[in-house]
């Protein structure tokens, strides 16, 4: 099927949140839209709502009011599902419950025509549970929209087993066409965005569940050195606790309890108490009127560092050496297994070992280990820990030479991987399992959790940026830390590692 010609008719059913946007971006493009809901008057209220949203656009100068009122002119709120009949794509967001979602597409299979498209907004139900029993599975197709769905890019287009490949590569076409950015993936548990993007919450939970800081500490190593937009305790606020907590548990189950995706306890507590984040006013923050938000925790230095000694290569943190000397800090080089010293103290990269455990095992007095930055050149903070065996001294040194670099300084527990690290190592292991089991390509992997969730580089990209190799110690030794299944490297991994390839080779 090529991609459907702007001309043709979709069909929208279900006013909601999702079906909304989704009509709107479909007659944006010039397609006439029919949009249908079952509760009466819904649909023309919704269109309604689209015109003065539209309106608002044109008033800041946004949107041509020509453009707007032809948008309009394309959509049109049907009371009975027969008139949908002549449309050659039906895309159903309604109640996210398979036996209703069954019941329609059954509806639209006698309606429609034959080769009218039937695709589904679903975010958890399974494609191929979708269309089975029908007499034409082939044509059902997901088209996974985000919210929401005007000014979010992605789009999943998701194939059950017997979705036809020449529909579902119509629809990412299509779906291109609209301009969005559209990825193919498999109808899996979460498709490729709810799975891989689990870690980013889960992480950050255990490390709170564990004390290696407060949540506005992690918060802020997440976005001022992971670089992504929030931390995981303000975003699952935001998305609320109870749908968060609800999708991974929904994505646990249907991966038969595997613990890679464990549900936490934390965040049960929060749902049970009913603090479900802004929504009702408190989450793991207090959204109440003058309630301050906590400040991340900071440590300070007022050592003055002129010169430090690289051993070796610090791999990807590197970045961080130039940062050193153009704040005039004087770095001299040797060999050595990628350490930087600084008077007593001897800074390296985490590798996924406790800080204590591997000063004892590397013969190594004082040893800091420094988290994981998106960028060390740009990066505004940084997240360390140290072994039990650490001075004052050492550690005071450690802060200034890391401030001398203009970063602020907070101090994790010794927990292994650190913060950063070890939620992108666990963000490229669920990524490299997606692709190992055909979810999706690499690129579409980084592409959707770019485009879907703002990440700020692709998890598999990020893999490469820091080895692939690195990655996969990482894991190893927290795998060996905790002796969890939940930190099982992927195959896939192991094997590029062992290949000598990265996942954009
Ligand atoms: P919503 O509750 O805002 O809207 C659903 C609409 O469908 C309601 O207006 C309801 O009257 C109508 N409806 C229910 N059963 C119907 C039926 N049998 N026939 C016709 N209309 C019917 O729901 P929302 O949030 O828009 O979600 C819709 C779908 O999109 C669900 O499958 C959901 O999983 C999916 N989705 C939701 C996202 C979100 O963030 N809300 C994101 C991506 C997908």
């Amino acid at each position: 099927m090529a991609a459907l010609n702007s001309t043709e008719q979709v069909a929208v059913i279900g006013a909601g949140a999702m079906g909304v946007g989704i009509a709107q971006i479909a007659a944006q493009a010039g397609h006439p839209v029919k949009l249908y809901d079952a509760r009466p008057g819904a649909a023309a209220q919704a269109i309604e709502g689209i015109d003065r949203q539209l309106g608002r656009l044109v008033e800041k100068g946004k949107l041509a009011a020509d453009a707007r009122n032809a948008t309009v002119a394309r959509m049109q709120a049907v009371d009975a599902i027969e008139e949908l009949a002549d449309s050659r794509l039906v895309i159903e967001a309604i109640v996210e419950n398979l036996e209703v979602k069954r019941g329609l597409l059954r509806q639209l299979e006698e309606l429609c025509a034959v080769d009218c498209i039937l695709a589904s907004n679903t975010s958890s139900l399974s494609i191929t549970s979708l269309a089975a029993g029908l007499k034409q599975p082939r044509r059902v197709v997901g088209m996974h929209f985000f919210n929401p769905a005007p000014l979010m890019a992605l789009v999943e287009i998701v194939s059950g087993l017997d979705t036809d490949p020449a529909i579902a590569n119509g629809l990412h076409a299509l779906a291109g066409a609209w301009g969005k950015k559209p990825v193919h993936t498999r109808s899996t548990p979460g498709f490729i965005v709810n799975r891989v993007a689990r870690p980013f919450y889960a992480e950050s939970l255990r490390l709170l569940q564990e004390g290696a800081a407060d949540c506005a500490s992690l918060d802020a190593l997440m976005r001022d050195a992971g670089g992504f937009r929030m931390g995981a305790f303000e975003l699952t606020d935001l998305i609320g606790h109870d749908v968060n907590y609800a999708v991974t548990c929904s994505v646990f189950d249907a991966y038969y309890g595997d613990f890679r995706f464990q549900p936490s306890l934390i965040q049960k507590e929060l749902v049970d108490a009913g603090r479900l984040g802004r929504k009702s006013g408190r989450g793991f923050y207090d959204y109440a009127e003058g309630t301050e938000r906590p400040q991340p925790a900071e440590l300070a230095s007022a050592t003055s560092i002129d010169s430090c000694v690289v051993e070796g290569d610090l791999g990807v943190a590197s970045g961080l050496l130039q940062r050193l000397q153009d704040n005039g800090v004087s770095v001299s080089r040797r060999d050595g297994a990628g350490l930087l010293r600084v008077g007593d103290a001897v800074l390296a990269l985490s590798d996924g070992r406790l800080a204590s455990q591997r000063a004892r095992e590397d013969g190594l007095r004082n040893l800091l280990l420094i988290d994981l930055a998106l960028d060390y050149a740009k990066a505004t903070r940084i997240g360390i820990s140290w072994s039990a065996d650490t001075t004052e001294g050492a550690r005071d040194q450690a802060v200034a030479l890391l401030q001398r670099a203009g970063l602020k300084v907070t101090a994790l527990a010794d927990i292994p991987g650190l913060a950063v690290l070890r939620t992108v190592a666990m963000l490229a292991n669920e990524g490299a399992d997606a692709v190992l089991q055909g979810v999706g390509t690499a690129a579409d992997i980084d592409l959707a959790m770019c485009a879907g969730v703002n990440y700020p580089l692709g998890p598999l990209a990020w893999a490469d940026r820091i080895g692939v190799g690195q990655v996969l110690r990482v894991l190893d030794n927290l795998q060996r830390d905790y002796g969890e299944e939940r930190y099982r490297p992927s195959l896939l991994l192991r094997r590029l590692d062992a290949e000598g390839r990265n996942f954009h080779d």
